[in-house]
């Protein structure tokens, strides 16, 4: 007996490797996407920064010292600089809006994570949307792969003077090897793109509790958005919160919004494992939750999530596959 799906639309929910299979190689390259593709991923999630010209890059952060050799470049010594980061704390670092993308694509990627490998440092280049979108049409001959852009910091490179809308926008232009989805944790730009696309877009939260400081309640969300994008905590959270009754799946559906949570990995597990948890007896899942990691993941399939954000999307289309 296979399981029943509590998603919205009944189906598995589907994969989304989380800055490509980020957990096996370095977060944003073409490399990371392409073994999450190989890996059987239903979506490839870029995370998206602003060059000085006005290209969209793939980046976690604005600043480059964590995942790239930056540092290593004398030709940029002088191009370290003290600025804003994204929550408003001074850093010292070298910032994407300073490069042109010809600078950008001298440097090489770098695994941030502690206890990941870092083999494959110094081989990769920082790609481009279009190169992303170029590798999925590559590879998605045999099945449809999607694409789930975040724009990171919308509103810090508007008032910069560049613009998101128009180049992503016109990179999507055409795309249509799988679904496609617009992430962002500001409400602003999904309410601009609404009407614009015919992307699904994705309003990111990541605050529960009352008192534990602003966040947009389920119900205004749908007024602009297809989905939400929580912090898995939000998912499982017991007892009221700011954004909806306290079931959180259950809220977002009666809505008509999908539920994407982030992020999974089997490095950085939380909840309780495969010791505390108990398995329904005589079921399916029984005989294939095999590791912390799964039963994680088990606990919020069974809660009805439409897809999951993960850095090791082998683990999660296994299990989703074997349920
Ligand atoms: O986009 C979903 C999730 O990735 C949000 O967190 O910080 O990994 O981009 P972050
Ligand atoms: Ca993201």
């Amino acid at each position: 007996v296979s399981m029943e799906w509590a998603t919205l639309d009944g189906l598995p929910p589907i994969v989304i490797a989380h800055r490509g299979a980020s957990g096996y190689r370095p977060e944003h390259t073409l490399a990371s996407y392409a073994l999450a593709i190989d890996q059987g991923a239903d979506v490839i999630e870029p995370d998206l920064v602003m060059t000085k010209d006005g290209y969209l890059v793939a980046r976690h952060d604005r600043y480059l010292s964590t995942t790239t050799d930056v540092a290593d470049h004398p030709a940029f010594a002088d191009r370290k600089r003290s600025n804003a980061d994204p929550k408003g704390e001074a850093r010292n670092d070298w910032w994407v809006e300073d490069f042109t993308l010809a600078e950008i694509k001298t440097l090489r990627a770098r695994q941030p994570f502690p206890g990941r490998s870092t083999e494959d440092d110094g081989r990769n280049e920082i790609p481009t949307i279009d190169e992303i979108l170029a590798l999925i049409k590559d590879r998605a001959e045999s099945r449809p792969i999607g694409v789930y852009p975040e724009t990171k910091h919308p509103g810090y490179f508007t008032s910069i003077g560049l613009d998101f809308e128009k180049p992503l926008l016109e990179a999507l232009e055409g795309f249509d090897e799988g679904p496609v989805f617009i992430q962002s944790f500001e409400p602003e730009i999904l309410k601009r793109l609404k009407g614009k696309t015919d992307a699904f877009l994705v309003q990111l939260v990541y605050e529960a509790v009352p008192g534990s400081g602003p966040n947009i309640p389920l119900s205004e969300i749908a007024t602009y958005a297809d989905g939400v994008g929580p912090a898995k905590s939000l998912v499982l959270h017991e007892g009221p919160s700011l954004l909806g009754r306290g079931d959180f799946v259950a809220d977002a559906h009666a809505l008509g919004l999908f539920v994407h949570p982030w992020t999974f990995r089997k490095d950085q597990h939380a909840g309780p494992g495969i010791a505390e948890f108990t398995l329904p007896a005589d079921s399916m899942a029984a005989r294939v939750v095999k590791s912390d990691a799964d039963v994680e993941l088990y606990r919020y399939f069974s809660a009805g999530v439409d897809g999951v954000f993960t850095d090791f999307p082998d683990i999660a289309v296994d299990l989703r596959d074997a349920l």
